[in-house]
């Protein structure tokens, strides 16, 4: 594969190039049963486990580079120069691995808008530790991938596999078993999500702040914290028993609960915009009429529809009419991370 950037674009000093490099594809995911809150401790110890189901449309390709002539990281996402500041201390938790000192460019493009609520940070990070691993010379098992994956953002420790998966909190301060691991393969239970996009913008609030201090921060965050177990017990047992409406029905009660929460925090989280709440009762109204469909919604305005399988194109249809529904994406369940070149 050609170097895939153009090379001014990386400080380099003179001199021959030596390099290794590695290109990895991850899909986004979005939770079913929702992580927010951190445990104290570094590197995104989540207060509470979750569940999710990964996305086959939506996905980021990353390519790393490690380079002997570069003399710091680069990196560009969507063509455009990213900062480095959150990726750097990333890399070097795969160069302390490697036992490496190489910097490295990174070359990033996901196929949907970035930064605006459909876990860009989630497919992005997976793509990161697969390629950058892979271009170290490393081959981390699954379980290996998705912890370090989740020291880049909690979300992405789900991105490493397909189908359903959850994401264990751990208890231990290092990390060592706050991972996720697959429930179910894509072919097993082959629900399909509509995104309906209400708003291209990057979002105000990105989640590691909104999710911050909050036990300070609000007064229901406890409360979330004490149910989220049994709220996972009821979630697995559903997926187990391909209960969609018991599925759906969770589903939507930890999104109203995530932004409840949100909203009782100081300040205020409000991610929703009008398109976002019309399109929450346009998912209600179908469901009335007998349509199998349940929302969900992360840090973000878009609204996501969990379909049980065959209505995703008749949600889509209808999402689609919805005042201030720019754009609606059909999606089966997608595969793990994988090394692409
Ligand atoms: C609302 O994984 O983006 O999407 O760990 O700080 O990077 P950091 O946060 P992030 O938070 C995701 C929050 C959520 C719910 C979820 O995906 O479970």
């Amino acid at each position: 594969m050609a170097y895939p950037f153009a090379r001014n674009r990386c400080s380099k000093a003179d001199g021959t190039l030596i390099m290794s490099q590695a290109t990895a594809r991850a899909h986004s995911n979005i939770a079913l049963i929702k992580y927010w809150g951190k445990r104290a401790g570094p590197r995104n110890l989540p207060a509470v486990g979750s569940i999710s189901v990964t996305l086959g449309a939506l996905y980021t390709d990353t390519t790393v580079v490690f380079d002997d002539t570069l003399s710091a990281d680069c990196a560009q996402l969507d063509d455009k120069p990213a900062d480095t500041a959150r990726l750097t201390p990333f890399l070097d938790l795969v160069r302390a691995r490697a036992g490496i000192d190489t910097r490295a460019s990174i070359v990033s493009a996901n196929n949907f808008p970035t930064g605006a609520g459909l876990a860009s940070s989630a497919s992005g990070f997976a793509a990161l530790s697969l390629a950058a691993t892979r271009a170290a010379g490393l081959e981390l098992d699954a379980r290996e991938l998705s912890i370090l994956s989740r020291q880049g953002s909690g979300s992405a420790a789900r991105s490493i596999f397909g189908g359903f998966a959850e994401m264990h909190r751990g208890t231990r301060d290092d990390g060592s078993d706050a991972f996720a691991e697959p429930m179910l393969e894509p072919e097993d239970w082959p629900v399909e999500i509509v995104v309906a996009i209400t708003d291209t913008a990057t979002k105000s609030v990105n989640s590691s702040i909104g999710m911050s201090h909050l036990d300070e921060r609000s007064d229901y965050y406890q409360a979330w914290v004490d149910h989220s177990e049994s709220d996972l017990a009821a979630m697995r047992d559903a997926i187990a028993a391909r209960d969609f409406e018991t599925v759906g029905a969770l589903t939507e009660m930890s999104c109203l609960k995530l932004h409840g929460l949100m909203m009782s925090t100081r300040p205020g989280l409000i991610y929703w915009n009008p398109a976002t709440v019309a399109a929450m009762h346009a998912v209600r109204s179908l469901r009335e009429a007998g349509t199998p469909v349940y929302f969900t919604i992360d840090a973000g305005p878009q609204v996501k529809a969990l379909c049980a399988p065959g209505h995703g194109e008749a949600v889509a249809r209808e999402l689609a009419d919805v005042p201030g529904v720019l754009e609606t994406r059909r999606t089966a369940l997608g595969p793990a991370a994988r090394v692409i070149a």
